[in-house]
């Protein structure tokens, strides 16, 4: 089995580099392959803590745009003025109050570009896979209060039983969705990134009879690599 190696590449990186974690090199990744951020967006972050995603969306959007962060711990790193840190537990809020401090900069009547999801149960061997999947469907139910249409979302995933069902359900209400393995991903971990863009909320409802049927659910319409 490979061993965990905590100083590796990345984190020396992260270092040299003035990152708050290694993960941003994992959000790097996504941007590079998927442009899923863009100048003046509006970005949610949620898992935010210790803050280095918050870093990278921050720095795609400049102080144009919007970058909110919510997590069960605080972010103690100084942040530039067109970012929010906020503490809570995105298993509790309902989506108007994770929209609550963009509403604050921007006015009634507003949704985010993106969402993004680092979150992570705490590791403990037994049912991290099902943890992480109830996190993931925190998000998914949120969304029609948090992701304009046309929108983006990357959230993490362990990977495990519930992972086919759990990337076509995204898949069923984004134009384009697919799994993928940052690099900066440890080897010895199970987690991945679904990468969905196109929200399209209105395939969640049921069509009206004699209406056009959604597609099936299920991922791979675009981004084929
Ligand atoms: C891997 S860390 C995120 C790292 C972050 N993306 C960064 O780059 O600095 C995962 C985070 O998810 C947070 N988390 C786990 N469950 C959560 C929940 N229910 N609500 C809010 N945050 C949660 C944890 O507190 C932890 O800080």
């Amino acid at each position: 089995m490979p061993r965990r190696v905590l100083h590796d590449e990345f984190f020396r990186r992260a270092k040299a580099e003035g990152y708050l974690a290694r993960s941003a090199y994992k959000l790097l990744e996504i941007q590079q392959r998927r442009a899923v951020l863009g100048a003046s967006m509006a970005v949610l972050d949620l898992g935010c803590a210790p803050g280095s995603w918050l870093q990278v969306a921050a720095q795609v959007v400049g102080p144009g745009g919007v970058v909110v962060g919510f997590d069960l711990a605080p972010v103690r790193a100084e942040v530039p003025g067109w970012v929010v840190a906020r503490v809570g537990d995105v298993l509790a809020l309902p989506a108007s109050d994770l929209l609550e401090p963009l509403v604050q900069r921007r006015g009634p009547g507003v949704l985010y570009d993106a969402v993004l999801s680092d979150m992570a149960p705490n590791t403990s061997g037994a049912g991290d896979h099902f943890r992480s999947v109830r996190l993931c469907e925190a998000i998914l139910e949120r969304l029609p209060g948090l992701l304009r249409p046309g929108g983006s979302l990357v959230y993490k995933v362990f990977e495990g039983e519930q992972y086919p069902d759990l990337l076509a359900r995204t898949g069923a209400v984004f134009a384009r969705c697919k799994g993928l393995k940052p690099r900066a991903t440890r080897e010895v971990s199970t987690e991945i990134y679904v990468v969905a863009g196109g929200y399209e909320p209105a395939l969640r409802h049921a069509p009206k009879p004699g209406g056009i049927a959604p597609p099936p659910p299920g991922p791979g319409r675009g981004w084929g690599r």
